[in-house]
């Protein structure tokens, strides 16, 4: 499948969905519409139902219900990332940052609705197609990526990072605050795609959900430094503003592009292997790396 054809799909899901879900929440509603259906990439939301294509023809609704929670909880990370006591930044995905619009207050609570509601989005539209010690598990797994263990755990220790200007991090600190900060939510979005199927075949992912995660971030750190504010969206140049400590500025440019290379051979190599095991299409997978490394490599 194309990445254009499976965006749009995507996004008209999450479109009627989130309309629904927020339409008559007032201002909050207004302020979490902006940042979930403000646009971006939707690498999280389409990854389950790439890997789910590559194992299985049809796509079980569970996987969408996946997709869209995933959505939610990627744009209330945005959110709170950009926050003035965070990232401080101005834009996200071409337009003024939601705290910009909304004021602080609003765009907190905005990222905590859109946290707090995803869980329960995904069990009322996932009970239909998964059983429920198959949904339990689910949703702890969605739980351990994002909290204290994960997601929440990364941010920490990048802002702490951030914060102690001039003490130089090292590789294996910063590469554990990128598998932290985002390979957790890239791990489980590979996996909700696949959690009605045997633990072997999602033990086959896990390499390649970690390698691609690690690109990501690496891929993010680079743009930051490479890439205009029309390619970005976001302001450029900001992590050296901030005194953050990125691949570029541990490793320096020519290194960074070598290691995405390789990263981005592995994450090949890795699909190759799995695509050897299953008859089904792992076009959109393919696809979705490369729009990753697109303009890079
Ligand atoms: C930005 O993620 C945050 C990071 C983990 C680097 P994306 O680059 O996927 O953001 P959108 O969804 O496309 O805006
Ligand atoms: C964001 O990382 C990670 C999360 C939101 C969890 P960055 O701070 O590098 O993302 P951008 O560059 O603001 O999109
Ligand atoms: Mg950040
Ligand atoms: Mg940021
Ligand atoms: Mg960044």
């Amino acid at each position: 499948m194309d990445l254009k054809t499976a965006v749009t799909q995507l996004e008209s899901r999450l479109d009627n969905e989130m309309k629904q879900y927020y339409g008559d929440s007032g201002r909050l509603g207004e302020a979490v519409l902006y940042s979930v259906l403000g646009g971006g990439k939707r690498i999280r939301g389409l990854l389950p139902w790439a890997t789910s294509l590559m194992v299985e023809q049809d796509t079980p609704e569970h996987v969408f219900a996946a997709s869209i929670a995933l959505e939610m909880i990627h744009a209330y990370s945005l959110i709170h990332d950009d926050l003035p006591s965070m990232d401080d930044d101005d834009f996200r995905r071409g337009q003024p940052s939601n705290h910009k619009v909304y004021g602080e207050a609003t765009a907190i609570l905005a990222g905590d609705a859109l946290l707090s509601d995803s869980f329960g989005f995904y069990v009322e539209k996932a009970k239909e197609s998964l059983g429920p010690r198959q949904l339990a598990h689910a949703v702890a797994l969605i739980s351990q990526a994002i909290g204290s263990r994960g997601m929440v755990q990364g941010q920490s220790l990048d802002i702490n990072w951030t914060d102690k200007k001039g003490q130089k991090i090292n590789q294996s600190q910063l590469e554990q605050i990128h598998h932290l900060k985002t390979g957790k939510l890239f791990e489980i979005s590979f996996k909700l795609g696949l959690i009605q199927k045997d633990p072997s075949t999602i033990e086959m992912f896990a390499p390649l959900a970690t390698q691609f995660g690690l690109l990501f971030q690496i891929v993010d750190d680079y743009r930051d430094g490479a890439d205009d504010f029309s390619q970005l969206g976001k302001t450029p140049g900001k992590d050296i503003e901030q005194g953050k400590s990125t691949y570029l500025t541990t490793k320096g440019k020519e290194q960074t592009l070598l290691e995405i290379k390789d990263i981005y051979e592995q994450c090949l190599g890795l699909i190759d292997q799995i695509d050897q095991k299953f008859s089904g299409d792992s076009s959109l997978l393919r696809n979705i790396l490369q729009k990753v490394v697109s303009n890079i490599l």
